[in-house]
């Protein structure tokens, strides 16, 4: 099958491409190496040492044999997007190619107004390619657990059946996001329902959680495979950037009470739900959500266990509160449903000892190139 992976060259995109190409299917990636750029623009260097994305394939295919289709550009780019699709006439394709990260959205009106056209843009001109030239292509869209915020009942798989005034109808499950960059995900959602409701198209709607570790079986292989993963305020993830604090010896810093509590799930768990929503497409005329995250944890919790493997390696990593920079609910119910990629089949990589003790030491490798001084949260929602 051929797969399109749009911001292949990520954190997620390329550890799936990799992991797709070695299953066997036929993978092209399009990325315009906004994240790298960002990353220098700010100066916040990644953990470890990146290829660029052509030497990324052509150490793929020195090792495996197998080739990955490159294209640089920019989705927001209606032209670019359309010649891909013409050439490769993509099956499947995976959106991952956004700007992704919450604090970025809420630096000044820069990062916010791009971080809208970015996201919302690049979606629009997904569809309209895939209308125009690949009209039975099942998108797969990255969408986040973030949409739904923490509301005070439990959380469905995108839908929710109301009954008002004696009558029933199913709706979007309510979304309240936490941040601009959630929010354009929310209207990500409701512009693939309009589409999939007007042109029929066949959509996965993602709802993932916060996804941690660095590790898969092809970086495994060889480091110079390693993914783009940020420890940074802006762009690290909290579990990821525990795990570098803990190997540089400074404080977990916990934001706030630390009782805010979402779904986590494990880098190789994202490719293997990606795989799942590949090989089950959803119908023509469907918009599928699948909710993403294989166990809910507090960030109390993920301290607590971060400490625990790190002193079985001879780390003894402090806790630290500090004043949340995020405006969000520090204590809160929290009750989502995740039933249909376990109904596909998923068979969870759990947050043990033994997962954040390999995550550990594989950063230990690299320990010389973390910076301390970019870790601490200076974007605040204020
Ligand atoms: N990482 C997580 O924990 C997480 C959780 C939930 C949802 N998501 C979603 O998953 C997707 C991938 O996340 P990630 O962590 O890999 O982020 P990432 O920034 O590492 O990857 C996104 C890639 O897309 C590229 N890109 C961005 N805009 C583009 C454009 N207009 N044209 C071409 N390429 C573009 C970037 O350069 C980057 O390489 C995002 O949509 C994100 O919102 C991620």
């Amino acid at each position: 099958m051929r797969v399109l992976i749009l911001g292949g060259d990520g954190y997620l995109g390329w550890p799936t491409a990799m992991a797709l190409s070695e299953a066997g299917y036929d993978v092209a990636l399009v990325d315009n190496y906004f994240r790298r750029n960002a990353c220098v623009e700010r100066d916040l260097p990644p953990i470890f040492p990146l290829l660029t994305l052509h030497e990324r394939v052509a150490l793929w295919q020195q090792l495996t044999g197998r080739s990955i289709q490159v294209t640089i550009g920019d989705i927001t780019n209606f032209d670019l997007l359309e010649r891909v699709f013409q050439t490769f006439k993509p099956e499947a394709v995976i959106d991952y190619a956004e700007q992704p990260s919450a604090p970025y959205s809420m630096l000044g009106p820069r990062e916010a107004h791009f971080t809208v056209r970015n996201n919302l843009c690049g979606t629009l001109n997904l569809i309209h390619a895939v209308k125009r030239h690949a009209p039975d292509c099942h998108i797969i869209k990255l969408g986040t657990m973030g949409e739904y915020g923490t509301p005070n009942i439990d959380i469905e798989e995108g839908w929710l059946e109301v009954e008002h005034k004696g009558r029933r109808e199913k709706f979007l499950y309510p979304r309240q996001a936490g941040s601009l960059y959630h929010t354009t995900k929310i209207q990500d959602t409701d512009m693939l329902w309009f589409y999939v409701r007007t042109w029929g198209m066949r959509v996965t709607d993602l709802m993932q959680g916060p996804v941690y570790g660095m590790i898969t079986p092809q970086i495994r292989r060889d480091d110079r495979l390693a993914t783009c993963t940020n420890y940074d305020e802006i762009f690290g993830t909290v579990l990821n950037r525990f795990l570098v604090q803990a190997v540089v010896g400074m404080p977990l810093t916990v934001y706030g009470k630390g009782q805010q509590t979402r779904g986590y799930l494990n880098l190789i768990d994202t490719i293997a739900c990606i795989r799942l929503a590949i090989d089950h497409p959803a119908a023509a005329g469907e918009l599928r959500i699948m909710n993403q995250f294989t166990e809910t944890m507090s960030v109390n919790e993920i301290a607590a266990r971060v400490c625990q493997a790190a002193g079985q390696m001879g780390l003894n990593p402090t806790v630290n509160h500090l004043v949340n920079p995020r405006k969000e609910a520090e204590e809160h119910y929290y009750n989502p449903t995740h039933n249909k990629l376990t109904a596909l089949g998923l068979q969870p990589h759990l947050l043990t000892d033994a997962v954040l003790m390999e995550q550990l030491a594989f950063i230990q490798r690299y320990r010389a190139r973390i910076r301390d001084d970019i870790i601490l949260p200076r974007t605040t929602w204020a």
